[in-house]
């Protein structure tokens, strides 16, 4: 398993809607086990593949209290979402960056496993704020899209300063 470096904001990568994942081979099995291996030493809880540079409809997840709830999410399309309210939010694509946007507390989702198996899921609280978050990744949306202009163009240029001083 390898460490994968993560795209930051305004990479054009992060920009593009994902194409469905149609084979499950080994190349698809290596890059889950990078992705989760990724986000856990970033460290986070989602980690969508354009954020490695890969561009395929896929994201992991754990959003359990001592990581060991490892969730795959391959192909996903969201059934129902209810009770929209205020989150919190980041992203290992936007380093240092915090900011409120508005979520549904529940979720509903049918998505396939690594083996590509369907599954549906119910989540809520961060679990179905993480999912929504992975969904955007995966259609090349960021949580900024959401903020003022004037706050997304004042991250963008915090974002190129700190990339500049690497
Ligand atoms: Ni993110």
């Amino acid at each position: 398993m390898a460490v994968l470096p993560i795209l930051h904001h305004p990479d054009p990568r992060l920009r593009k809607k994902t194409p469905p994942v149609q084979q499950f081979d080994q190349k698809l099995q290596r890059l889950i086990d990078d992705m989760f291996e990724t986000m856990y030493a970033a460290p986070g809880v989602g980690l969508a593949a354009n954020q490695v540079g890969v561009q395929l409809r896929l994201s992991v997840m754990d959003c359990s209290e001592h990581h060991d709830q490892p969730i795959v999410m391959i192909n996903p399309e969201v059934l129902g979402a209810e009770e929209r309210q205020e989150m919190e939010e980041g992203c290992l694509s936007l380093p240092d960056i915090r900011d409120k946007v508005q979520r549904y507390n529940k979720i509903r989702l049918r998505a396939l496993d690594r083996n590509g198996q369907p599954y549906e899921l119910e989540a809520e609280g961060l679990m179905a704020q993480c999912v929504q978050h992975e969904i955007d990744h995966l259609d090349g949306k960021l949580y900024i899209d959401y903020l003022s202009s004037l706050k997304r163009e004042r991250i963008k240029k915090k974002l190129l300063k700190a990339a500049a001083g690497d």
